[in-house]
C-alpha cells in the first residue's frame, strides 16, 4: 500500500459521514481530493458542497458537484478535510496548501470536523511541520518581526498568493507545547489573518489510514 492508497481509504470511510440530502464542506489538498471524488459517487444523494478553496470548488464542480457560497448554506452537517499534523488531542497544523482560511472558516461553521489523513501526519508534538500564517500583504516584515520574537523562524512563501490576495509566512522552529494558547497568540498580532493551528476548533473524528487499515480516533 502506497501512500494514496491510505489517502484513498480514509476517503472512503469518511463518505459514511455524510448524511443524506445534505451540504458537506469540502477541505483543501491531495487527501481531500480523494474525498470529493468519492463524493462524486454519491453525488446525487446530497444537495451539494460548500468548498476551503477555488481549487476543491473547481474539483467538485467538475464532478457536477453544485457548490454553494457559505453564506448560502447556513450551518453545516459535517466538515471534510487533511491536515499537515494531527495529534491524539485532534489538535492540528493545516495550511501547507495555502487554504488555512477558508479552511478555518468552514470547519467553524460545521457541527463535525472529520480529519482524514495518512499514518505519516500523526504526531505527538506539533511543530515539525512549518507552521502556515496567513498575512495581510503590507504587515508583512511587521508580522515576520513578531514571529521571531516569539522564537519563530518564517520563511516567505515564495511565489503564492491565497484564494484571500494575501501572502504566506511558514514559520520554523516554534515550540508548539500550548497549541490552544498559541493560536490565540498568532491571531491577535495586527495584520495576521488565520494561522494554521487549528486546535482551539479540533477535529472530533480522525479517519487514520494505516497499513492495516482505517483507525476511527476520537481526543484523548
Ligand atoms: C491545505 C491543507 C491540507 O489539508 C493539508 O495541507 C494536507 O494536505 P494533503 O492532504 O495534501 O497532505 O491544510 O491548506
Amino acid at each position: 500500500m502506497n501512500q494514496d492508497d491510505l489517502k484513498r481509504a480514509v476517503a472512503v470511510a469518511a463518505i459514511e459521514y455524510v448524511p443524506a440530502d445534505c451540504i458537506v464542506g469540502v477541505g483543501t489538498g491531495s487527501t481531500a481530493n480523494f474525498f470529493i471524488d468519492e463524493l462524486a459517487k454519491i453525488r446525487h444523494k446530497i444537495r451539494g458542497a460548500v468548498a476551503s478553496s477555488e481549487a476543491s470548488a473547481k474539483r467538485l464542480k467538475g464532478h457536477g458537484i453544485e457548490v454553494f457560497a457559505l453564506n448560502d448554506a447556513g450551518d453545516l452537517p459535517v466538515y471534510v478535510d487533511g491536515a499537515d499534523e494531527i495529534t491524539r488531542h485532534m489538535h492540528m497544523v493545516k495550511g501547507g496548501g495555502g487554504a488555512l482560511t477558508r479552511e478555518k472558516i468552514v470547519a467553524a461553521a460545521s457541527r463535525k470536523f472529520i480529519c482524514v489523513c495518512d499514518e505519516s501526519k500523526l504526531v505527538d508534538v506539533l511543530g515539525r511541520f512549518p507552521l502556515p500564517v496567513e498575512v495581510i500583504p503590507m504587515a508583512r516584515s511587521s508580522v515576520a518581526r513578531q514571529l521571531v520574537a516569539l522564537g519563530g523562524q518564517p520563511a516567505l512563501r515564495e511565489g503564492f498568493t491565497t484564494d484571500n490576495g494575501n501572502l504566506i509566512l511558514d514559520v520554523r522552529g516554534l515550540q508548539i507545547m500550548n497549541p490552544v494558547e498559541l493560536e490565540s497568540t498568532l491571531d491577535h498580532i495586527a495584520g495576521v489573518v488565520t494561522n494554521g493551528l487549528f486546535a482551539r476548533r479540533p477535529a472530533d473524528v480522525l479517519l487514520l489510514g494505516t497499513v492495516s487499515g482505517v483507525k476511527t480516533m476520537t481526543a484523548q
